[in-house]
């Protein structure tokens, strides 16, 4: 039987790290198989790589909850319906662009991972690559961490650097991050599914 751990990838559009991962795990001594692909939209990018790739996927769409407390338990109770369907016992978010409700952190607790593109605890939050650029700091990059109900705050398991240039943009230093964060993810995933 396969002692390989059944990986769920929560996505909102591109999917480009979904890919990554989803490419990695194809390796036969990968740790962990991605069972399913959720995107919180029912056009995400990322669902068609998954759907050609043979991968389950399943949408919970943002758009029928609201933002109330009541909303995002509601939302989080169809998620966990979707993950427990698919026996699924380890979850990568990457891009996945909706705030779980903190019960659902808890009871993911230590099996729930996300990537932000910045070195945290630098620039948490909302558009990291434009506030390094602000900041003027010569060396930006990505993180790979624990989930934990506060916003990109839980433990580090790996992080990449990039260098900042001076000529660069939102999207040039986006671009670079980006193929960073390709690397870093499926290594980082293989390192936390061995605790
Ligand atoms: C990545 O930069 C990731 O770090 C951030 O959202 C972006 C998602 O890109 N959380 P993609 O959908 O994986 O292409």
């Amino acid at each position: 039987m396969s002692t390989r751990k059944r990986v769920a990838i929560l996505i909102s559009g591109r999917g480009s790290n979904m890919r990554a991962l989803i490419e990695a795990a194809r390796a036969p001594d990968y740790p962990g198989a991605i069972v399913l692909v959720v995107s919180s939209t029912p056009d995400a990018e990322g669902l068609k790589f998954a759907n050609s790739a043979g991968i389950a996927t399943a949408v919970v769409d943002k758009a029928r909850f609201g933002r109330t407390d009541a909303d995002r338990e509601a939302y989080d109770a169809e998620l966990s319906a979707a993950l427990e369907d698919a026996r699924v016992e380890f979850v990568c978010l990457a891009g996945f662009m909706r705030i779980l409700s903190s019960g659902f952190v808890r009871k993911w607790d230590g099996r729930i991972i996300n990537i932000h593109p910045s070195l945290l605890p630098a620039f948490r939050g909302l558009k990291p690559q434009a506030q390094a650029l602000a900041a003027k700091v010569k060396v930006s990059g990505c993180t790979v961490h624990y989930v934990v109900p506060e916003l990109d705050a839980g433990p580090t398991i790996a992080q990449a650097e990039v260098p900042v240039l001076p000529d660069d943009t939102v999207e040039t230093l986006s671009d670079r991050i980006l193929a960073a964060e390709h690397r870093l993810y499926p290594e980082a995933l293989k390192k936390a599914l061995a605790v």
